[in-house]
Parts: structure tokens; C-alpha cells; sequence
């Protein structure tokens, strides 16, 4: 049977966490309050105003909506500082097997992320030319866990919904997934990524025993 992979990238592909953690950390000790890694646990999956908005409600603050705007650009930048000296180095183990394996047998994958820096991330870690096409946070209007990010990306591969398999670390992109009628692989913790269809606790779990099955299936 055809199938075809739809790939989140934050968490996935690379730990860009760790990036906006300490972006948005900085961001928080400046309007005078503490951020901690528990508090960057939500953010995750999210989108970049959404984002603003969870860590300013942590900090009981308020803010216009041009105050807004100047701190989202501000952290954009930090963020894309780091982003900036990201390298190969930083592709989760795991990945570059997995996506070895599909090109060898011939099977497409999609990037379905709701990082606007998506494109970039891929340049700089040197996997942009291998994905057959990319859905990111400029292609869609409705944040995870609406289905459009991967609808769009099951499109753009020529693909049916049901012909596809998402691979997910947040609970929004597994509900996505579950959403668009599509199979979902969660990567992290069984008991928080619980819709997924399986769970592995990190990428390496895509053994070849497993992905031959999953192809003839
Ligand atoms: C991914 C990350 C989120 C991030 C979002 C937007 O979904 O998991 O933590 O907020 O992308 O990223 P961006 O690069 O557009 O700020
Ligand atoms: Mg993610």
C-alpha cells in the first residue's frame, strides 16, 4: 500500500524547545516575572502569538496590542540567534535513518509544523531539499489541533488522509492527526500522547522491522 510521512519538526526533527525556552525566559525576567521549563511545556505545538499570549496570562500581565507586536518581533529575533548556529549536529538521533529508509523505498514525506521558521530550521540542519514539500506556519490559518496543517500537507503529496501517517510530540498535533483521519506516531510520553496510534519515546523507535510492517500493511 502507498503511504506517506507528515513530519512535525519542533521536538521531531530537532529540540528547537530549548531555543524558545530561553527566548521567551528573557522575554519574561524583562517584564519582571519567572518562566520556568514546566510553564515552556505548554507552549509547545503552539503558535507564535498564542505563545504570547499563555506566558503574559503566567505573568499577570497585559499588554497593547503594538507592546504586543514589539516583544513578538524581539523575541523572534533572540530566538533566531540561536536558530542562526544551528547545525547537522542537532537532527534528532534517529531521524536521518528513518528518512533514509523512506527514500529507499520510495515512500514521500511531508514537513507539517506550525514554526514560521520552519524553512530556515531545515536549511540550517541541511535537510530543506529532502522533504517533497513543506507545510509551515505561513501556509495555515487555523493553529493545531485543527487538521489543516496536515490536510494541506496530505494535498501538497497527492496523498489521501487516510494514506498518511503524522509523526507528533505535542498533544495538539496528535489531535490534528486523529482529526484529519490520518495515523498518528507520538514521540514522548505513552500517557500524555495517548490518541496517538503508538507511541515510541523517541525517534529511534522507527525500527525497519516496524516500518515493514507498516508498508505492508
Ligand atoms: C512549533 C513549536 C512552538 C512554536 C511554534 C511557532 O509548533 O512547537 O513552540 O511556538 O512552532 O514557532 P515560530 O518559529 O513560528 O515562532
Ligand atoms: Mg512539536
Amino acid at each position: 500500500k502507498e503511504i506517506a510521512f507528515i513530519f512535525d519538526l519542533d521536538g521531531v526533527i530537532v529540540d528547537t524547545a530549548k531555543y524558545h525556552f530561553l527566548a521567551w525566559r528573557n522575554l519574561a525576567t524583562q517584564l519582571g516575572f519567572e518562566f520556568t521549563e514546566a510553564h515552556n511545556e505548554l507552549l509547545k505545538g503552539v503558535s507564535r502569538i498564542k505563545s504570547l499570549e499563555i506566558l503574559l496570562n503566567i505573568g499577570k500581565v497585559q499588554l497593547s496590542e503594538e507592546e504586543k507586536q514589539k516583544y513578538l518581533v524581539q523575541k523572534n529575533e533572540e530566538y533566531l540567534s540561536f536558530v542562526n548556529k544551528m547545525t547537522s549536529e542537532e537532527i534528532l538521533p534517529g531521524v536521518s535513518n528513518l528518512l533514509d529508509y523512506l527514500d529507499a523505498h520510495n515512500i514521500k514525506y511531508a514537513l507539517g509544523s506550525a514554526s514560521k521558521n520552519a524553512p530556515l530550521i531545515l536549511e540550517k540542519v541541511g535537510l530543506y531539499k529532502r522533504f517533497s514539500a513543506l507545510v509551515d506556519g505561513n501556509d495555515v490559518s487555523k493553529a493545531k489541533p485543527d487538521p489543516e496543517v496536515f490536510l494541506i500537507g496530505a494535498k501538497k503529496l497527492n496523498m489521501k488522509p487516510e494514506n498518511c501517517v503524522v509523526v507528533e510530540d505535542a498533544i495538539a498535533g496528535v489531535e490534528a492527526a486523529k482529526l484529519a483521519n490520518m495515523k498518528c506516531v507520538g514521540i514522548g510520553d505513552a500517557e500524555v500522547l495517548g490518541k496517538a496510534d503508538v507511541v515510541f519515546k523517541d525517534m529511534t523507535g522507527f525500527t525497519s522491522e516496524f516500518l515493514n510492517k507498516l508498508i505492508n500493511n
